[in-house]
């Protein structure tokens, strides 16, 4: 089998990729191992800066978006009984859309079969070799066979877990990593939102987040201890603690089944450089960000927009030069991204490891976010995406 680039990866940066490269000209197959299924309902993050939303619009997937993503203009901060608005308009003029990464990927599943594109579901890719010469493989299992996709260029969109960063050469890349001592347990409830916008909240509980899919249905997050078991809690316990992390005078949270709880481990990691020879890594194979701050969706979306730019001009032009940059360029971004949600996830959890002197700076934080216009920006200007393409 033979294609242009081959893309290992069918997440959003994956499917995102093909589709940029298809409206170039540029042929691609994605190899995905999971099913279609399970990547259609996997619940992942929500929130679209509006520089991934006009992307996503510029290469005609956006139309669903359009008609039922939320377009929301601030959030609030709430803590000590106390709420703050963040006005996300009034400090920088832009906006971010509420809108399911699972409901992105099913646009462009939907857009790359409707143009005939190669995507590849339940293809196990068990190797990636030639990144040093000009015609790399990726080999992989599907079905019963064993197929060898010869291609030009492969781009690693393989997640954090995947074979592509393993497969660089000992010693061609560096990495920097932090763990943090909690975990997010997230609930899916099929219950109106008891908000307009989204409500980050700091406790001395912990975190608790309040977001949405739809006028009906409600994303809730609650810090918990890193290894937890989602299922050690009972739907009684979370709504209780989400009670007690939101609590106000004047608000309630309205309560409802709980259809999905799962538990997301938080990190920060770098990989750096994100290209060896003919390997490109994006998105979650290249780098991690806590959640806290909705970065994730956002960087391999910039990632991959930046990657489809640089292979046009290399496959399409013969000037290599823009790939030569692209990780020099795409770190910038990351760095900035790492930092704002290092802030955010510090600032917002309570870390039972740390000193209690962390704790009292972190508050004071949040109080500078909450009550200052120069601190509020900074976080606004951040959280709606520094990145204009
Ligand atoms: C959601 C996730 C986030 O990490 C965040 O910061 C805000 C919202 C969400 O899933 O809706």
């Amino acid at each position: 089998m033979r294609t242009r680039v081959g893309i290992v990866g069918g997440g959003p940066a994956g499917l995102l990729l093909s589709h940029l490269l298809h409206l170039e000209g540029i042929d691609s197959v994605v190899i995905e191992a999971r099913t279609r299924e399970y990547c259609e309902r996997r619940q992942r993050a929500g929130i679209l800066e509006q520089a991934s939303a006009d992307v996503l619009r510029a290469a005609g997937v956006g139309d669903r978006m359009d008609r039922v993503g939320l377009v929301h203009e601030g959030v609030e901060l709430r803590f000590e009984g106390e709420r703050h608005r963040v006005d996300f308009v009034e400090l920088t003029g832009r906006t971010v859309t509420v809108y399911a990464q699972t409901e992105v990927v099913k646009d462009l599943i939907a857009r790359r079969c409707a143009d005939g594109g190669q995507v590849l579901f339940e293809a196990e890719a068990y190797a990636v070799e030639g990144i040093d010469t000009d015609a790399p493989v990726v080999r992989f299992r599907h079905g019963d066979a064993d197929v060898e996709l010869r291609c030009e260029v492969v781009v690693g969109v393989d997640g954090y877990h995947g074979l592509c960063r393993r497969s660089l050469p000992a010693g061609a890349s560096r990495t920097w990593e932090r763990t943090y001592p909690f975990g997010w347990l997230g609930v899916l409830a099929e219950v109106a939102p008891s908000c307009d916008e989204l409500i980050y909240a700091r406790h001395d509980n912990g975190f608790a987040l309040h977001s949405m899919r739809s006028s009906t249905v409600s994303r809730l997050y609650l810090q918990v201890p890193p290894a937890t078991d989602a299922n050690a809690w009972t739907d009684d316990q979370i709504w209780d603690e989400l009670d007690i992390r939101f609590a106000l005078d004047d608000w309630k949270l309205e309560r409802g089944p709980i259809i999905e709880k799962n538990v997301t481990p938080m990190r920060s990691f770098v990989t750096e450089p994100m290209r060896h020879g003919r390997l490109f890594l994006a998105g979650d194979a290249a780098h991690i960000v806590p959640p806290t701050g909705a970065k994730g969706l956002n960087l391999a979306v910039a990632d991959v927009t930046l990657l489809a730019g640089a292979l046009r001009r290399w496959l399409l032009d013969g000037d290599q030069r823009a790939a030569d940059d692209y990780s020099a360029t795409a770190l910038r971004r990351i760095w900035r991204a790492q930092q704002f949600s290092n802030y955010m996830t510090t600032m917002l959890h309570t870390d039972p490891t740390s000193n209690p002197f962390d704790g009292q700076l972190a508050l004071s934080q949040l109080r500078y976010a909450a009550t200052s216009r120069a601190a509020a920006t900074t976080l606004a200007e951040n959280y709606v995406g520094l990145w204009h393409p």
